[in-house]
Protein backbone atom coordinates (compact mmCIF):
# COMPACT_ATOMS: atom_id res chain seq x y z
CA UNK A 1 0.00 0.00 0.00
CA UNK A 2 3.02 2.14 0.49
CA UNK A 3 4.36 1.59 -2.40
CA UNK A 4 1.27 2.25 -4.76
CA UNK A 5 0.61 5.33 -2.28
CA UNK A 6 3.99 6.93 -2.82
CA UNK A 7 3.77 6.56 -6.67
CA UNK A 8 0.26 7.25 -6.53
CA UNK A 9 1.06 10.81 -5.02
CA UNK A 10 3.99 11.14 -7.18
CA UNK A 11 2.22 10.95 -10.11
CA UNK A 12 -0.50 13.45 -9.18
CA UNK A 13 1.84 15.75 -8.12
CA UNK A 14 3.56 15.76 -11.70
CA UNK A 15 0.16 15.73 -13.21
CA UNK A 16 -0.37 19.58 -12.52
CA UNK A 17 0.88 21.13 -15.40
CA UNK A 18 -1.46 19.20 -17.56
CA UNK A 19 -4.30 20.98 -15.93
CA UNK A 20 -4.74 23.64 -17.85
CA UNK A 21 -7.32 26.01 -20.07
CA UNK A 22 -8.16 23.60 -22.99
CA UNK A 23 -7.30 20.35 -21.95
CA UNK A 24 -10.21 17.35 -21.71
CA UNK A 25 -10.42 15.19 -18.46
CA UNK A 26 -10.25 12.27 -20.66
CA UNK A 27 -6.54 13.08 -22.16
CA UNK A 28 -5.31 13.90 -18.41
CA UNK A 29 -7.30 10.32 -17.21
CA UNK A 30 -4.96 8.78 -20.51
CA UNK A 31 -1.62 10.39 -19.17
CA UNK A 32 -2.60 9.31 -15.36
CA UNK A 33 -3.25 6.00 -16.48
CA UNK A 34 0.13 5.66 -18.24
CA UNK A 35 1.86 6.55 -16.06
CA UNK A 36 -0.04 4.01 -13.46
CA UNK A 37 0.99 1.21 -15.65
CA UNK A 38 4.48 2.51 -16.58
CA UNK A 39 5.27 2.16 -13.02
CA UNK A 40 3.93 -1.34 -12.81
CA UNK A 41 0.75 0.03 -10.80
CA UNK A 42 -2.79 -1.72 -11.57
CA UNK A 43 -5.78 1.10 -12.05
CA UNK A 44 -8.33 -0.37 -9.56
CA UNK A 45 -11.23 2.14 -10.60
CA UNK A 46 -11.22 0.52 -14.15
CA UNK A 47 -13.44 -2.54 -14.27
CA UNK A 48 -14.55 -1.48 -10.68
CA UNK A 49 -18.67 -1.73 -11.06
CA UNK A 50 -18.26 -1.20 -14.60
CA UNK A 51 -16.33 2.05 -14.40
CA UNK A 52 -14.47 1.99 -17.75
CA UNK A 53 -11.21 5.10 -16.63
CA UNK A 54 -8.48 5.10 -14.22
CA UNK A 55 -9.74 8.33 -12.55
CA UNK A 56 -12.19 10.01 -11.81
CA UNK A 57 -12.32 13.82 -12.71
CA UNK A 58 -15.20 16.05 -10.98
CA UNK A 59 -15.15 20.16 -12.00
CA UNK A 60 -16.48 22.77 -10.07
CA UNK A 61 -20.55 21.55 -8.54
CA UNK A 62 -19.28 17.82 -9.73
CA UNK A 63 -18.11 16.52 -6.29
CA UNK A 64 -17.13 13.30 -7.20
CA UNK A 65 -17.07 10.18 -9.66
CA UNK A 66 -17.11 12.93 -12.74
CA UNK A 67 -16.38 10.48 -15.50
CA UNK A 68 -13.52 11.93 -17.99
CA UNK A 69 -14.72 13.36 -21.57
CA UNK A 70 -13.58 14.54 -24.56
CA UNK A 71 -16.14 17.12 -24.44
CA UNK A 72 -14.96 18.06 -20.95
CA UNK A 73 -12.51 21.27 -21.93
CA UNK A 74 -10.87 22.63 -19.29
CA UNK A 75 -11.34 26.58 -18.74
CA UNK A 76 -9.79 29.69 -16.54
CA UNK A 77 -11.36 29.43 -13.13
CA UNK A 78 -12.00 26.07 -12.72
CA UNK A 79 -11.92 24.05 -9.96
CA UNK A 80 -10.80 20.21 -10.87
CA UNK A 81 -10.39 17.28 -8.51
CA UNK A 82 -9.21 14.22 -9.47
CA UNK A 83 -9.54 10.89 -7.56
CA UNK A 84 -7.71 7.74 -8.17
CA UNK A 85 -6.90 4.57 -7.08
CA UNK A 86 -4.21 2.22 -7.70
CA UNK A 87 -3.04 -1.49 -6.21
CA UNK A 88 0.64 -2.77 -5.77
CA UNK A 89 0.69 -6.67 -5.35
CA UNK A 90 -2.70 -6.44 -4.88
CA UNK A 91 -2.77 -3.86 -2.04
CA UNK A 92 -4.41 -0.36 -3.10
CA UNK A 93 -4.01 3.14 -2.46
CA UNK A 94 -6.49 5.90 -2.78
CA UNK A 95 -6.20 9.58 -2.91
CA UNK A 96 -7.97 12.78 -4.10
CA UNK A 97 -6.16 16.27 -4.90
CA UNK A 98 -7.62 19.48 -6.21
CA UNK A 99 -6.31 21.86 -9.07
CA UNK A 100 -6.93 25.22 -9.87
CA UNK A 101 -6.86 26.35 -13.85
CA UNK A 102 -6.34 29.73 -14.54
CA UNK A 103 -7.69 32.02 -11.92
CA UNK A 104 -10.15 30.80 -9.74
CA UNK A 105 -12.41 32.94 -6.80
CA UNK A 106 -11.01 33.44 -3.53
CA UNK A 107 -13.88 31.78 -2.77
CA UNK A 108 -13.13 28.57 -4.11
CA UNK A 109 -9.61 28.77 -2.42
CA UNK A 110 -11.40 29.06 0.85
CA UNK A 111 -13.27 26.19 0.02
CA UNK A 112 -10.52 24.13 -1.05
CA UNK A 113 -8.27 25.47 1.96
CA UNK A 114 -10.93 24.08 4.55
CA UNK A 115 -11.10 20.94 2.97
CA UNK A 116 -7.31 20.38 2.76
CA UNK A 117 -6.97 21.64 6.76
CA UNK A 118 -10.37 19.56 7.58
CA UNK A 119 -8.52 16.14 6.00
CA UNK A 120 -5.08 17.69 7.54
CA UNK A 121 -6.48 18.01 11.41
CA UNK A 122 -8.63 14.80 10.63
CA UNK A 123 -5.63 12.65 9.69
CA UNK A 124 -3.68 13.35 13.14
CA UNK A 125 -6.42 11.77 15.14
CA UNK A 126 -5.70 8.37 13.25
CA UNK A 127 -4.08 7.19 16.19
CA UNK A 128 -4.79 3.90 18.05
CA UNK A 129 -7.16 4.29 21.11
CA UNK A 130 -8.94 6.74 18.97
CA UNK A 131 -12.32 6.15 18.36
CA UNK A 132 -13.89 6.29 14.95
CA UNK A 133 -16.22 8.85 15.05
CA UNK A 134 -13.19 11.47 16.30
CA UNK A 135 -12.14 11.43 13.02
CA UNK A 136 -16.11 12.08 11.69
CA UNK A 137 -16.68 14.90 13.82
CA UNK A 138 -13.52 16.52 13.69
CA UNK A 139 -13.95 17.24 9.71
CA UNK A 140 -17.77 18.46 10.13
CA UNK A 141 -16.67 20.74 13.35
CA UNK A 142 -13.88 22.38 10.87
CA UNK A 143 -16.05 22.86 7.79
CA UNK A 144 -19.09 24.19 9.36
CA UNK A 145 -17.72 26.56 11.37
CA UNK A 146 -16.46 27.89 8.46
CA UNK A 147 -19.96 28.52 7.23
CA UNK A 148 -19.89 25.38 4.41
CA UNK A 149 -21.50 22.26 3.86
CA UNK A 150 -20.93 18.87 4.67
CA UNK A 151 -21.41 15.94 1.76
CA UNK A 152 -23.33 13.18 3.51
CA UNK A 153 -24.32 10.88 0.84
CA UNK A 154 -20.00 9.58 0.76
CA UNK A 155 -17.78 8.86 2.85
CA UNK A 156 -14.46 7.33 3.57
CA UNK A 157 -13.41 3.96 3.92
CA UNK A 158 -11.22 0.88 5.07
CA UNK A 159 -9.12 0.12 2.58
CA UNK A 160 -6.63 -3.14 2.07
CA UNK A 161 -7.12 -5.64 -0.62
CA UNK A 162 -10.07 -3.87 -1.58
CA UNK A 163 -10.91 -0.57 -2.78
CA UNK A 164 -13.87 0.12 -0.44
CA UNK A 165 -13.33 -2.05 2.98
CA UNK A 166 -15.16 -1.35 6.60
CA UNK A 167 -15.18 -0.05 7.82
CA UNK A 168 -17.28 3.52 6.41
CA UNK A 169 -15.79 6.83 7.68
CA UNK A 170 -19.29 9.52 7.46
CA UNK A 171 -18.05 13.05 7.23
CA UNK A 172 -20.12 13.66 10.42
CA UNK A 173 -21.23 12.82 13.36
CA UNK A 174 -20.68 13.14 17.25
CA UNK A 175 -17.04 11.79 18.80
CA UNK A 176 -16.17 9.37 20.62
CA UNK A 177 -18.08 6.47 18.92
CA UNK A 178 -17.78 3.40 16.48
CA UNK A 179 -14.77 1.11 16.41
CA UNK A 180 -11.61 2.20 18.50
CA UNK A 181 -8.79 2.10 15.91
CA UNK A 182 -6.15 -0.10 16.29
CA UNK A 183 -1.99 -0.21 14.57
CA UNK A 184 -2.13 -1.42 11.28
CA UNK A 185 -5.63 -0.45 10.37
CA UNK A 186 -5.44 1.49 6.83
CA UNK A 187 -8.05 4.15 6.58
CA UNK A 188 -9.25 6.46 3.01
CA UNK A 189 -9.95 9.29 4.91
CA UNK A 190 -11.64 11.88 2.11
CA UNK A 191 -13.68 15.33 3.17
CA UNK A 192 -16.46 15.75 0.39
CA UNK A 193 -17.77 19.82 1.36
CA UNK A 194 -20.03 22.29 -0.30
CA UNK A 195 -20.25 25.74 -0.33
CA UNK A 196 -23.81 25.90 0.63
CA UNK A 197 -26.22 22.81 0.78
CA UNK A 198 -24.88 19.45 1.09
CA UNK A 199 -27.44 17.42 -1.18
CA UNK A 200 -25.98 16.04 -4.24
CA UNK A 201 -27.67 14.26 -7.28
CA UNK A 202 -26.01 11.60 -9.57
CA UNK A 203 -26.15 12.34 -13.31
CA UNK A 204 -27.12 10.77 -16.27
CA UNK A 205 -23.97 8.94 -16.50
CA UNK A 206 -24.93 6.83 -13.63
CA UNK A 207 -21.82 8.37 -11.95
CA UNK A 208 -20.94 11.83 -11.83
CA UNK A 209 -22.25 13.51 -8.21
CA UNK A 210 -22.99 16.73 -8.19
CA UNK A 211 -24.47 19.35 -5.75
CA UNK A 212 -28.25 19.62 -6.46
CA UNK A 213 -27.76 23.83 -5.59
CA UNK A 214 -25.31 23.95 -8.33
CA UNK A 215 -22.65 24.77 -5.57
CA UNK A 216 -18.59 24.26 -5.74
CA UNK A 217 -17.48 21.26 -4.06
CA UNK A 218 -14.42 20.29 -2.77
CA UNK A 219 -13.12 16.80 -1.89
CA UNK A 220 -9.67 15.47 -1.09
CA UNK A 221 -8.48 12.33 0.17
CA UNK A 222 -5.37 10.20 1.52
CA UNK A 223 -4.62 6.68 2.57
CA UNK A 224 -3.69 6.25 6.05
CA UNK A 225 -2.01 3.75 8.30
CA UNK A 226 -3.03 3.89 11.69
CA UNK A 227 0.17 3.66 14.37
CA UNK A 228 0.49 4.06 17.86
CA UNK A 229 2.03 7.87 17.42
CA UNK A 230 1.61 9.92 14.45
CA UNK A 231 -0.38 8.36 11.94
CA UNK A 232 1.51 7.39 8.20
CA UNK A 233 0.32 9.29 4.93
CA UNK A 234 0.35 6.04 2.29
CA UNK A 235 -0.34 8.97 -0.34
CA UNK A 236 2.29 11.51 0.19
CA UNK A 237 5.91 11.27 -1.00
CA UNK A 238 7.03 13.91 1.35
CA UNK A 239 6.20 15.23 4.91
CA UNK A 240 5.58 18.74 3.36
CA UNK A 241 4.07 18.15 -0.15
CA UNK A 242 1.30 16.18 -1.63
N1 LIG B 1 -12.01 7.04 -4.57
C1 LIG B 1 -13.25 6.66 -5.15
C2 LIG B 1 -14.19 6.19 -4.07
O1 LIG B 1 -13.76 5.94 -2.96
C3 LIG B 1 -12.96 5.63 -6.16
C4 LIG B 1 -14.01 5.45 -7.10
S1 LIG B 1 -13.51 4.28 -8.26
C5 LIG B 1 -14.86 4.21 -9.22
O2 LIG B 1 -15.38 6.11 -4.28
F1 LIG B 1 -14.70 3.21 -9.98
F2 LIG B 1 -15.93 4.04 -8.47
F3 LIG B 1 -14.94 5.31 -9.87
CO1 LIG C 1 -12.00 6.77 -1.49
Amino acid sequence: MRTAGHLLAKILHDIKPAIKKGATTLEIDGMIESEILRLGLVPECKGYAGYKHATCISLNDGVVHGVPSDKVVLKSGDFVKIDVVASYRGFCADMARFYFVGNVSLDVKKLADVAQWALDSAITLAIEGNHLSDISACIQKIVEKEGFGVVRKFAGHGIGRNLHEDPEIPNYGKPGLGPILRRGMTLAIEPMITMRGFDVKTMGDGWTAKTVDGSIAAHVEDTVLVTVGAPEILTRFSCSEN
